[in-house]
């Protein structure tokens, strides 16, 4: 070899940029991967409708901070076209776009289909036909296990806990039978099960995370979806806020940094990982009710939240805590950021986003 083409391929190897595709990166989720990776260098294409409200600000802020590196497609995942041409440019994906309510897929169950479980087989499509087939990493949900309603529960204070002492110490694992319960969980269970399959048939590179709550910056929480952020700004914002159950239902939260290192952890070990749906949350050691995160809100601002109470939503469940151990083991990951810490984050993030100063009164560090 020359000394001319070892300069021509080292020329090639720096002008040649891995580039991610991030379907629906302009969400929440979404804008967190893409910092993270124009910040490590890496070449990022969004694709995303902005049907989100005030997503459009997370783009504003990602082209912001990040001048170069950053392409922003401005589509829908039910374009296959446009899809395919995005495809094409990746090295590696991660598929976000979404409806993402249940109650708005109760509403147009056939809105959800075609962008939740069509969307997704658009875009699997598109990565079998493509030249580089690149790697997928999928955003299923918990919904997907159904209302768990065998799992008996008992109330302890503000809180229900199962009976069954191996669900109280680990959460519910991937051995739990799938069970699409709401609209909702039925496009995204159905998104997760061709993933899989595609996997398995088509020999695809994928991993499913199916996700309890993440919560985080550059969260628009509302009624609908991303309760924690939607709890903090109704605090924030001196609005009343309505609790649907009786507020006693237990989730594990997951911090969105811990999230996006699992992200890239799954896509650096695709190798190993591929085929396979992991349990992804804060775990038993993250768990919060709906009545315990209003404690800490009213404790942390100093007001109480005007809340009243509605019927319990279709699939809600009154206990769901990830087993991450699978992905603990398969991973080599922990979540970092604990759930007072997170919170609190997000609570100052929503008021610097929203210019409400933090005064003494509504606010003190030790509070938490
Ligand atoms: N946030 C959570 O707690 C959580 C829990 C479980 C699963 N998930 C899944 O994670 C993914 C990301 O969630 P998020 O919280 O960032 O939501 P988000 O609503 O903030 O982001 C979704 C993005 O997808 C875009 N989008 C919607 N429909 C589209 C379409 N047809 N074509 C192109 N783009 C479209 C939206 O504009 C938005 O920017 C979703 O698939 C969601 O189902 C989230």
């Amino acid at each position: 070899m020359n000394s001319n083409s070892v300069n021509t391929s080292d020329n090639q190897k720096q002008a040649y940029k891995h580039t991610t595709l991030i379907t629906g990166g302009a969400g929440f989720i979404g804008t967190n991967l893409a910092d993270a990776l124009l910040t490590e260098g890496k070449s990022v294409i969004i694709y995303d409708n902005l049907s989100r409200e005030g997503v459009e600000k997370n783009l504003q802020w990602l082209r912001d901070k990040h001048t170069a590196n950053l392409r922003i497609e401005i589509a829908d995942v039910r374009d296959e076209k446009a899809l395919r041409a995005a495809v094409e440019a990746a090295d590696a994906v991660y598929h976000f776009a979404a409806q993402v309510a249940v109650t708005t897929s109760c509403n147009d169950p056939l809105m959800d289909f075609e962008v939740n479980a069509r969307g997704t087989i658009n875009l699997l499509e598109a990565i079998r036909h493509s030249e580089k087939q690149p790697p997928l990493v999928f955003t299923s949900t918990n919904k997907v296990y159904g209302g768990l309603e065998d799992l008996k529960v008992i109330l302890k204070g503000d809180r229900y806990e199962p009976e069954d002492p191996l669900i109280a110490a680990a959460g519910v694992s991937e051995a739990r039978n799938i069970d699409f319960h709401s609209p909702y969980g039925c496009s995204k269970g159905a998104a997760d099960s061709y993933i899989l399959d595609y996997a398995r048939t088509f020999g695809l590179k994928a991993v499913i995370f199916r996700m309890s709550c993440i919560y985080g910056p550059h969260q628009f929480g509302t009624e609908d979806q991303g309760w924690i952020a939607h709890f903090l700004i109704s605090a924030l914002e001196g609005k009343p806020l309505t609790i649907y159950g009786d507020g006693k239902q237990v989730r594990d939260i997951l911090y969105v940094q811990d999230l996006v290192r699992a992200m890239k952890i799954a896509q650096q070990n695709m190798a190993s990982l591929t085929g396979k749906a992991f349990n992804i949350g804060g775990g038993v050691e993250n768990t919060i009710s709906l009545l315990e995160l209003l404690k800490i809100i009213e404790d942390m601002h100093g007001d109480a939240i005007d809340v009243d109470f509605g019927d319990w939503r279709p699939g809600d469940q009154k206990y769901y805590v990830s087993d991450i151990q699978k992905f603990h083991h398969e991973g080599n990951w922990t979540p970092e950021v604990n759930a007072n810490q997170g919170i609190r984050n997000l609570y100052e993030w929503l008021a610097e986003f929203r210019n409400i100063p933090l005064t003494k009164k509504t606010y003190s560090r030790e509070s938490i």
